[in-house]
């Protein structure tokens, strides 16, 4: 249903809170449990749309998820009745696109609109290689794909993707042979980290010239493992920016995941003068977690590309917030990818930035933002086109308006963070 979201600017941020568990190392915990052997207890998983569609998905395959647990098919599904649809979760389309792969039925993945129109050949063209068999078009879903794992294959992706990197990995796993993997830079890892607590063997390395690089020797079996979800760093982004903007704002978030592969969003506001600190560090099944601490500062411009892209590919909307309120100009390049999120996020962004006051251009991979304060004193009303993560930017740039916001579209926040106008409004005074 239509949710139009308003609210005034102003006050402070303040409290010691949690956000909800990582969207990512959630999905994996259910499907790379859900291929393993054996029984796994999970805490801290999200609950929101995009992992309710993974679990709907994974039950009309055969697997016995319960809140807090989930029973391992040990590598073989059932074939589903009707098409899994994956609603507006792209990880959970190319995931399961990938863990199909491996399995000796045909089956038919979809989705809503917006994930119709994300592409799909970047992951459907790799597990072709490595044997999978697409039905008709293989660019868009819904997609019919039927398995068949024959790997002994080497496989070099374009984009420094994740999803296209699991997808792979879960089929190579299945298949029989030695599957070599390229990506251009080292994309987040949580796959990499679970698989090994798994009890996964694979070889993993950064080439001299930064590609990353996995060889794995399949087919392998996983045992299942307890997991205990960190809190989001992408859902606490909206927190640590809100807090660097408002003057006087001094929060702590805990027990945070703070992996290196995700923690871009931090070294780009820290580049910007922003008071972070990060506090008892610690390992948690597997992944670094920590509680930060965040207090409002001035911020300058910055310069953000390269390798730093991938590392905050999700938080560069609600980065585009804080240059807008930093002195100075900021400049973002090699952000391609912004164009194929749930919606096109440089359009998101101008969007925002332009009704905040400031000036700013885009450019075909990214964009450039002349600071202004980010203080618009007329009404702010922005239309977040079924995209969570440009609702919650709007939201946070509303924060810094001297009048009302208005943004419309703010159901689709129930993605992967259904909680985020209450955390918000708990915490600020
Ligand atoms: C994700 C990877 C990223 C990210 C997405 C979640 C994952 O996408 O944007 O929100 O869990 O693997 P890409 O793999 O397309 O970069």
């Amino acid at each position: 249903m239509a949710k139009e979201l308003t609210l005034r600017g102003g006050g402070v941020l303040r409290g010691r809170f949690r956000v909800p568990g990582d969207k990512s190392i959630s999905h994996r915990a259910l499907i790379l449990n859900a291929l393993a052997v054996g029984e796994a207890h999970l805490t801290g998983l999200l609950d929101s749309e995009d992992l309710h569609a993974t679990a709907r998905c994974l039950g009309q395959l055969g697997v016995q998820i319960e809140p807090s647990r989930i029973i391992g098919r040990g590598g073989k599904f059932s074939a589903p009745d009707e098409p899994l649809d994956c609603g507006n979760s792209g990880t959970t389309i190319r995931l399961l696109m990938g863990l199909l792969a491996g399995q000796h039925f045909k089956v038919t993945l979809t989705g809503d609109r917006s994930l119709r129109g994300r592409p799909m050949a970047r992951v459907a063209g790799p597990l072709s290689k490595l044997g999978a068999l697409f039905e008709k078009g293989v660019s868009s879903a819904p997609l019919s794909m039927s398995g068949g794992a024959i790997v002994n294959q080497s496989v070099q992706s374009s984009v420094a993707s994740a999803q296209v990197k699991t997808a792979v990995l879960l089929t190579a796993v299945q298949g029989e042979g030695l599957l070599e993997f390229i990506e251009p830079t080292t994309s987040r890892d949580h796959t990499e980290r679970m698989m090994r607590a798994m009890g996964v063997v694979f070889e993993d390395e950064v080439l001299p010239d930064g590609r990353h690089r996995i060889r794995l020797g399949g087919p392998q079996r996983l045992k299942a493992v307890d997991v205990d979800v960190p809190g989001d760093i992408s859902s606490a982004a909206f927190f640590i920016v809100a807090a660097s903007i408002l003057a006087g704002s001094d929060i702590t978030i805990c027990h945070l995941g703070v992996n290196p592969s995700r923690t871009g969003i931090i070294d780009a506001l820290q580049k910007m003068g922003a008071n972070i600190t990060i506090m008892n560090m610690q390992t948690i099944s597997g992944e670094p977690v920590a509680d930060i601490r965040v207090r409002s500062a001035a911020l300058h411009g910055v310069h953000i590309d390269g390798d730093l892209i991938p590392r905050m590919v999700d938080e560069l909307p609600v980065l585009a917030v804080a240059m807008a309120c930093a002195t100075g100009r900021s400049t973002v390049r090699d952000a391609l990818e912004l164009r194929v999120k749930e919606s096109d996020r440089i359009a998101g962004i101008l969007k925002i930035v332009t009704a905040m006051g400031c000036a700013v251009t885009d450019t075909p991979e990214g964009f450039t933002i002349d600071g202004c304060d980010g203080r618009s004193t007329a009404a702010i009303s922005i239309d977040a086109t079924g995209d969570h993560r440009i609702a919650m930017a709007a939201v946070v740039a509303g924060l810094k308006s001297g009048d009302e916001t208005r943004v419309s579209g703010g159901e689709a926040i129930a993605s992967s963070f259904p909680q985020f106008m209450n955390l918000l409004e708990q915490i600020r005074a």
